[in-house]
């Protein structure tokens, strides 16, 4: 079947079942390429967009229960906070492998977007759902802590 999603404001159209999880569909689909595949069971965060201003395990989400739009890293250039966060992860080198920091900045966006001066304590919350197995943690942090600076 055709499902219509929208994803970064971009009507597409998908060809599959709906319970197709929706990484699925924004990979193979829509040319998104920051979401990641990690667990695939909502357990690691890499797979993390936005819906509704709340951070989504795409991994775990069918395509079809989706109604609204969908953000993901690729519309950076266009968001304040995504901008703000990406310029500073790379002044904190806050990457390793980088495969979970798209994941990590859509949940750092959620809090930002919520709170633009979040505690350290505040900023492990949200990121709590967000694995990373390089160890990058006190780099996200302060590359969070960075943005939030920028954005005040
Ligand atoms: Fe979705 Fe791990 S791949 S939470
Ligand atoms: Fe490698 Fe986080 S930078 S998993």
């Amino acid at each position: 079947m055709t499902i219509q999603i929208q994803v970064n404001g971009t009507m597409q159209s998908v060809d599959t079942d709906a319970n197709t999880p929706l990484l699925y569909a924004l990979r193979n689909d829509c040319d998104i390429n920051s979401a990641k595949y990690g667990c695939g069971a909502g357990q690691c965060g890499s797979c993390t967009v936005i819906i509704n201003g709340n951070p989504v395990r795409s991994c775990v989400t069918p395509v079809g229960s989706v109604k609204s739009n969908i953000t993901t890293l690729e519309s950076y250039k266009n968001d304040r906070v995504l901008s703000a966060l990406n310029k500073a992860f790379i002044t904190e080198q806050a990457v390793q492998c980088g495969f979970c920091i798209a994941g990590m900045m859509m949940s750092a966006k959620v809090l930002l977007d919520k709170n633009k001066k979040p505690t350290v304590r505040q900023i492990k919350s949200a990121l709590n759902g967000n694995l990373c197995r390089c160890g990058t943690h006190t780099r996200i942090i302060k590359a969070i802590q960075l943005a939030s600076k920028e954005l005040a």
